[in-house]
């Protein structure tokens, strides 16, 4: 068997289109702010990709460089300043933090409502409990996108996923339960963790190691999710061993143009969705 490949850059064009239209409709630009602390290389490539694909749709991304140094008062201090400004629609901080600075305390200082990470307290508590109106982290919508596109139900599925961040693996956990899957969340400590991912339908990986799952973590039919992105001697790679695995699995997204594409669209659409809730009052 090969699988079929989920491909992430041809979704998150279409869904592009359709986002485009929605933003014509707003009745102001919609404006993201990306707070970016420090000067990390890497988050100048995810960057250049958010900053892209939003002028392609019409949404304006204002980035606010702190440096390295910053203290958490002065970013607390820029947050309400956004949260109080009407014309912002989206406010997120780029992760990860310099050490000095707390990420609860931040996450706790963006309104919700302005909350395009979805990581505020009021969005991640309405998560977990059921309710319908909050914004959901873009990583995991954008997981949960495109297994849609491709009409991959979850529904009675074991969902196995390796990784327990705030970002991704609990999001994603509330989502998939919410969409009647069974999951089970694994992490670095997880012992006979093969057992486990050996018997999921649908395996997401997020855990930040290239190339650590190869054939003998998967199910042969499974569908792999891979979430890694890292940047190796060779290039950048996945936390699946892609060639391996696609030869067992369904269905395998790539990296690149896979999850990253999927992300980056979910963002902004959740920047529209922030503003349509911020229009209604
Ligand atoms: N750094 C890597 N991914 C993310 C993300 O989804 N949100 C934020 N704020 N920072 C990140």
């Amino acid at each position: 068997m090969t699988a079929i490949i989920l491909d992430g850059q041809k979704v998150a064009n279409q869904l592009a289109e359709k986002l485009k239209i929605q933003v014509r409709h707003l009745s102001r630009t919609p404006i993201l702010i990306i707070i970016s602390i420090g000067n990390n290389p890497e988050n100048k490539i995810y960057l250049d990709k958010k900053i892209n694909r939003g002028a392609q749709l019409g949404i304006k991304i204002k980035v606010h460089h702190l440096a390295a140094s910053t203290n958490e008062r002065s970013v607390i201090d820029l947050i309400q300043h956004y949260n109080q400004d009407q014309l912002v629609s989206g406010i997120m901080v780029q992760l990860p933090l310099p050490e000095q600075i707390s990420y609860y305390h931040l996450v706790r200082a963006i309104n919700p409502l302005k909350d395009v990470d979805g990581f505020n307290e009021q969005n991640v508590g309405r998560l977990w409990n059921g309710d319908s109106n909050f914004i959901a982290p873009a990583t995991p919508r954008g997981i949960l996108s495109l297994l849609s596109a491709y009409d991959l139900s979850l529904k009675g599925k074991h969902t196995v996923v390796i990784g327990r961040s705030n970002l991704v693996g609990k999001p994603l956990a509330g989502l998939c339960l919410a969409k009647d899957s069974t999951v089970t969340l694994t992490h670095r400590k997880t012992t006979n963790l093969r057992k486990i991912t050996q018997i999921a339908d649908i395996l997401v990986v997020a855990i930040g190691q290239a190339q650590m799952v190869d054939q003998s973590y998967v199910k042969p039919g499974a569908i792999v999710i891979d979430v890694g992105i890292n940047t190796t001697a060779q290039g950048l790679m996945g936390d699946v061993n892609f060639s391996a695995v696609k030869e067992i699995s369904s269905y395998i997204t790539p990296v690149p143009k896979g999850i990253g594409p999927m992300t980056v669209i979910s963002l902004l659409e959740n920047v529209v969705k922030a503003q349509k809730s911020q229009e209604l009052g």
